[in-house]
């Protein structure tokens, strides 16, 4: 895979992606969206690879929004299309992959970097990091999901707050909110992923897979959440997957999943 704004490196059953604009503090353009989608469609494919972490390059972003550079001057119907095709390509996109996905959020997350932050399946954040969506100080509401995505991490009134302040809060006030699992120092948070991505891998992909569709379908409008929950559940049985997890629980060995 070739890309210009991001890289990717894959070790084993890990991939990380690392968005790399850090002069312009990895803010999202176009053509960054454009490429972490055909990433993580690539990654999402490949059996090979069973967590995706996904990080910031440098010190002090992780991403400090979208590319303000790029829409400035927008209309009317070119801003909504700007939210529609981004929610399409990246953020719903992430959302919706079966391969979990871990942000690493080693800086500044505003905007568009909160957005795609709480698009990934959970966070981890360093110490450093500081978190919000500024988009009303720009004369503008989040587009990339904010709006919905915030109060269902950290509740509504926290979320209104949030977005009407246009604030920042920093890691250990987001852990407190909900927002982030873990805060730790810096040079700490890609080996804590490694960590929690080598105990997700001892589990079935197959399962962690409809796990994730079962638990995002609840917060689907219109979709009944415990119904998901009933099919995906149903489906397992069918997997070879469940097969040998149960077979190596009743022999009492660990099991060594197939993923099919
Ligand atoms: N879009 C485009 N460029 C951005 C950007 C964004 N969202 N965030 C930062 N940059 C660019 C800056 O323009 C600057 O580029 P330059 O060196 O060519 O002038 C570079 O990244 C470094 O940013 P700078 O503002 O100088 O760093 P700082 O340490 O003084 O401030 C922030 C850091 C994050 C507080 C500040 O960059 C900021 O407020 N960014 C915008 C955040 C935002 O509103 N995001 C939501 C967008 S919808």
């Amino acid at each position: 895979m070739d890309f210009e704004n991001i890289l990717i490196e894959q070790n084993d059953y890990l991939a990380k992606v690392v968005i790399n604009r850090p002069k312009k503090l990895n803010a999202l353009n176009k053509a960054t969206i454009e490429e972490l989608h055909s990433a993580f469609q690539k990654l999402n494919k490949d059996q090979s690879v069973k967590v995706i972490l996904l990080t910031g390059s440098g010190e002090k972003a992780f991403v400090a929004g979208a590319d303000i550079s790029e829409f400035a001057h927008f209309s009317v119907n070119e801003g909504g299309k700007l939210a529609a095709k981004g929610q399409e390509l990246l953020f719903d996109f992430v959302e919706n992959l079966t391969t979990p996905v871990i942000a690493l959020v080693n800086g500044f997350a505003l905007g568009g970097g909160l957005e795609l932050a709480m698009s990934c399946h959970f966070r981890i954040a360093s110490d450093n990091a500081r978190m919000g969506l500024p988009e009303t100080s720009l004369g503008v509401i989040p587009g990339y999901g904010g709006t919905q995505r915030l109060p269902q991490l950290i509740g509504k009134g926290k979320a209104m707050e949030l977005v009407m302040t246009a604030g920042m809060i920093n890691a250990e006030e987001a852990k407190e909110y909900g927002l982030v699992n873990y805060v730790v120092p810096q040079e700490e948070l890609i080996p804590l992923g490694e960590k929690i991505a080598s105990k997700i891998v001892r589990n079935s992909s197959v399962a962690i897979g409809k796990a994730i569709k079962a638990i995002n379908s609840g917060f689907v409008d219109g979709v009944d959440g415990y119904k998901s929950e009933i099919n995906e559940f149903g489906d397992c049985f069918g997997t070879e997957d469940f097969k040998e997890g149960t077979t190596a629980f009743l022999e009492k060995r660990k099991p060594d999943f197939p993923n099919k």
